[in-house]
Formats: C-alpha cells, structure tokens, sequence
C-alpha cells in the first residue's frame, strides 16, 4: 500500500506532510532529487530524463502510482511522460490540476466549457521554467474565461530553499512579488505554482497584503490524491515502508528538511 512522491528536492515534502495527514494508513515514498535540484532552470529534455529516473526508483519501491509533486516536472515533462514512456501499470499525477480546479472552483472532472469565474486578476509565482511553459494558463484556459494572470519567474528561491539559506530567500521572495506588483498591482489570488513556495508562504502572504488570497498545493493535492484513490485502489502499490530518499548527501538533506518543516525528517540515500 505505498505512493510515491516525487520533486526535485525539498518542496514536495509540503505535499508529502500534507497527504501523510490526510491518508495516515498509507504508506509514503519520497524522492528528492537534490543532487540535481533546481529543475527549473535545465531544458526539457533534461527534466524528462531525471524525472522519469526517479519515478524509475519509486517504482523499485513498490509504488505503482506517483505523485509528481514538482509544478516544473509537472509542467515541462509529464504530458510526454504519460503520453510516451509510462507503462500501463503505472500512473504519475501531477500537481497542477488540483490547484487550478480550486481556483475556479470545479469539482474533478467537471470537464464542462471555460465559464466566468470570480477571480479576475491572477499572480502567479513560479519557477523560470515553469512560467516559460504556460502551462498554468493552458490549463486554466480549459476551465475558465476572463482571467488576467500575471506570471513572475522566481529566480533563486528553490536554490536559496534548498541551501538553508531562510534570510536569502525571504529576500527575493520579497523582491519578487514587489516586481509582479508593478505589473499588477491588485491581484485578488497569488497561486504558489512551486511545491518549494509553500516553506515561504508567510513572507509570500506578508509582502502581498491580507487581502490577497494564497493558494498553495499541499492540502488541495491530498484532497484529490484521497478521491482518485477511492476510485482507484488498485493504484495502491505492493511497497511497504515509508521512507524518505534522496541523491543528494542524506544527512545534509535530513538537517534542511528538519530545519524547513520544523520537525525532524530522516533521509537515506536513493
Ligand atoms: N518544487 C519544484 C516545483 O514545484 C521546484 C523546481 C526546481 O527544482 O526548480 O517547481
């Protein structure tokens, strides 16, 4: 009865906490690719090919079903993953749709046409990557109509994250939602389109203002992961143990984790 969880390095552990509450029986494999992290500034090619080598290792783990839960991987490599590379046992979810269904306020699978919802003025904050792939608007486009998103790549901030670096990445949080409110200076929803974003939510929350409301991914991903489950239990995976692995050096990842969620989480090596 194991899923596995898959980001590029330490964001996932926000979706990671988040479905292990909502799905306490259930047992959770988590990879992060830290030696290769951040995703969002290496090509296509090269996102499809370390992504599909870890979701290779959660399937060794005995996890048929994957999250995805990196919006760049989600983003650049998984349409080609599902469409060309994963056999027919095998599933991988990625961590858009959640978010936007919540936005515009659908119910999975409402597959109905584009309709006018309440949010007019969109921001979104991403990874380079993620925001030059436009795939946050294409999916949006499918669900809603009359929305203005205003997308600011992050620079810097999965890098900071990922080096412990809090203070430096409150930084160009800070810096850039100042450079996205110059270009939109009255978003009424911010989304966090960066599973590592969430570690920030505060600061992101702060320079925005309380009027502007924040969606990020984690709960909104453990919702949907409880419902596909049900419809799917046969995507439950024969593994067995929880365990968190990384490529990157364990015990330097096991102190970063500790220190971002504020509890202790172990790492072993991939
Ligand atoms: N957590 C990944 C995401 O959601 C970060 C990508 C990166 O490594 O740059 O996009």
């Amino acid at each position: 009865m194991a899923v596995g969880v898959f980001d590029s390095g330490l964001g996932g552990l926000t979706v990671l906490d988040a479905v292990q509450k909502r799905l306490p029986d259930v047992a959770f494999v988590y990879y992060g690719d830290n030696a290769h992290t951040p995703y969002g500034v290496r090509d296509a090619e090269d996102i499809f090919q370390l992504t599909c080598r870890g979701v290779e290792r959660l399937w060794a783990e005995g996890c048929d079903l994957v999250i995805v839960a990196c919006n760049t991987a989600s983003a650049v490599a998984l349409k080609r993953m599902q469409e060309t590379w994963l056999p027919p046992d095998k599933r991988a979810l990625g961590v858009f749709v959640p978010l936007i269904e919540a936005l515009t306020e659908r119910q999975w699978g409402d597959n109905s046409p584009p309709r006018e919802v309440a949010v007019k003025h969109v921001a979104l904050f991403a990874t380079p990557a993620t925001v030059s792939s436009r795939a946050f608007q294409r999916e949006l486009a499918f669900r809603a109509i009359g929305v203005d998103v205003e997308a600011q790549p992050c620079g810097g901030v999965v890098d900071a994250i990922e080096q412990g670096d809090e203070i430096l990445a409150e930084a160009l949080v800070r810096s850039h939602v100042e450079a996205l409110k110059r270009r939109m200076p009255h978003p009424e929803a911010a989304i966090l389109g960066c599973t590592h974003y969430p570690l920030m939510e505060h600061t992101f929350q702060e320079a925005l203002g309380p009027q502007v409301r924040v969606y990020s991914q984690a709960n909104l991903v453990a919702e949907s992961l409880a419902d596909y489950l049900t419809r799917r239990p046969e995507m439950l995976g024969s593994g067995s143990r929880s365990v968190n692995l990384t490529t990157g050096d364990p015990a330097q990842v096991s102190a970063r984790a500790t220190q971002f969620l504020r509890r202790g989480v172990a790492f072993e090596a991939a």
